[in-house]
């Protein structure tokens, strides 16, 4: 079994990689060699029964795409994208790297005759804009209200008739907001969700720019990688025309969190939160949706956390030795 992982180097496609190698195996078949790709360099090391390579390049040339599936990988995780802020600035960059390198990947596999493989594609519930039912259910239309979001949507009809052509077979996974993303604090609109928790878990102060009743649509890294990994084992017979799926997560508001934080490390954490609202990223949130019902993904197996105190459990576990400050 041959693996190739497109956005390799950032934060979900490190973790699938790891969590690949722990495995060993996916559908059932030993694991051989996994490729990670990204347009920044990364290093993973190999284990003794995987053999793991990383090269760096840019997906939205077509012939470096390629070169990527000529040795024709059994599942393509494609996770590689700019986020939503850059492609609302970089009207340009945005579709040159979320669109026409998402149709460079299906069509270098196009290109391969009688090569069939899994494509597991990372969408995002950013598909769906405004105004939103009061949970978003899988018969919601798609109606992008950003750049980003109409790239992604893009990227799932190609693979949705990509797929029903039999070119390859195809699944695309809208994801949920992921939190508590590791690393440093981030300028994306949604980076405040996972700032909120993350800094004060480090006994470090963060900043909370919109309102406590603020609610949105989570899961933690850890059950995004669960959702990578649960689609490229999925039955494609099973999961029918309806290639992208809503995926699974937990609705609550900032004020949920707070109190779920308070409640895992006490007001010692909760306290280093300071309330200053900022009117540019409140207005941008007050239009991204609130709730969903994932119930064909739920029906297909996919699962997340039941309770923000699962999530704040999950990036202690994760990256902090599961020590509390
Ligand atoms: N994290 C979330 O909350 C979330 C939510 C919805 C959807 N998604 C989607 O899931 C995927 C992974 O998310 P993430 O949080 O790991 O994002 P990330 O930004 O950490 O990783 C994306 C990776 O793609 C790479 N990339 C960007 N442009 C590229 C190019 N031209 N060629 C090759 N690689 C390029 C980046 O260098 C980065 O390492 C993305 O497609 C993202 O749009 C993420």
């Amino acid at each position: 079994m041959k693996i190739l992982v497109l956005g390799a180097a950032g934060m979900i496609g490190r973790k699938l990689i790891e969590r690949l190698l722990q495995h060993g195996s996916l559908r059932g078949q030993a694991i051989s060699k996994i490729h990670g790709f990204d347009v920044v360099e990364g290093a993973i090391a190999s284990t003794d029964s995987v053999e793991v390579t990383m090269s760096a390049g840019n997906i939205s040339e077509p012939t470096v795409v390629d070169a990527l599936v000529e040795d024709q990988p059994d599942v393509i995780f494609h996770l590689a994208a700019i986020v939503s802020g850059e492609a609302e600035a970089d009207f340009e960059k945005g579709y040159r790297v979320n669109m026409r390198g998402t149709q460079n990947l299906f069509d270098a596999v196009i290109a391969r005759t009688g090569y069939v493989p899994r494509i597991v594609y990372a969408s995002s519930i950013a598909v769906f804009g405004a105004p939103f039912p009061e949970a978003i259910d899988d018969d919601f239309h798609l109606t992008p209200l950003t750049s980003y979001g109409t790239q992604k949507a893009i990227g799932e009809l190609l693979l949705a008739d990509y797929s029903r052509k039999g070119h390859f077979d195809g699944i695309g996974l809208r994801l949920p907001t992921v939190v508590v993303r590791p690393g440093k604090p981030n300028l994306a609109a949604s980076g405040f969700f996972s700032n909120i928790i993350r800094e004060p878990l480090s006994g470090l102060p963060a900043v909370l720019p919109v309102s406590e009743d603020v609610m949105h649509w989570m899961a933690s890294p850890r059950s995004a990688v669960g959702f990578f990994i649960h689609a490229a084992e999925l039955d494609g017979d099973v999961v029918g025309p309806r290639r992208n799926l809503t995926m699974p997560g937990l609705a609550i508001t900032v004020g949920g969190m707070i109190e779920a934080l308070r409640s895992v490390a006490g007001s010692k954490a909760s306290d280093l939160i300071e309330h200053k609202t900022d009117p540019t990223i409140a207005g941008i949130v007050a239009n991204w949706p609130r709730n969903f019902s994932a119930d064909r993904a739920e029906s297909l197996g996919f699962s997340s956390e039941k309770s923000f105190e699962a999530i704040i459990h999950a990036h202690l576990e994760d990256e902090l030795d599961g020590k509390l400050p």
